[in-house]
């Protein structure tokens, strides 16, 4: 499992850390973020948890864990997207010891940015 090649709980939760302090440091992406970080990250980590093949949740389906109900209706753009991937990147590169598992999640998380981008970009020519 991705979950336990990465390190498990606390590595995941160090990622998620690590990547909302740069996110809440930074012009670009700040200001589409809310202002308590908190709830952000928390849905996060149980996100990434599931992604990677982590232990089950307690409330194991959330309909709000799917990417595309999350931030259809945010303003993404272009750049977002790069940012995002960009700090995701630098984050794992930090964060995840191991190189076979590090490289798997940034390939997934890539892709994932891209869809986002996508879903938002479908929802703003609508
Ligand atoms: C294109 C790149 C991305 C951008 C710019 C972006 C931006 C955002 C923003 C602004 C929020 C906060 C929404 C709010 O509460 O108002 C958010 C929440 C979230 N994002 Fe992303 N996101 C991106 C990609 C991703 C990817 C690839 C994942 C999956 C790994 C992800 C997972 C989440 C989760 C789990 C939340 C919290 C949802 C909740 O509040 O329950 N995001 N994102």
């Amino acid at each position: 499992m991705l979950y336990e090649e990465l390190g498990g709980h606390a590595t995941v939760e160090r990622l998620v850390q690590c990547f909302y302090d740069r996110v809440y440091e930074d012009d670009v992406l700040r200001p589409l973020f809310p202002p308590d970080r908190t709830h952000v990250e928390h849905a996060q980590i149980k996100f990434l948890t599931q992604l990677t093949g982590g232990p089950k949740q307690y409330d194991s389906y959330d309909p709000r864990l799917n990417l595309a109900m999350i931030h259809r209706l945010l303003p993404i753009q272009h750049t977002h997207a790069l940012r995002w991937i960009e700090l995701m990147t630098l984050t794992i590169k930090e964060t995840v010891p191991d190189p076979y598992a590090r490289d798997r999640l940034t390939e997934r998380l890539q892709i994932g940015a891209a869809n986002v981008l996508r879903i938002c970009e479908a929802h703003q020519s609508e």
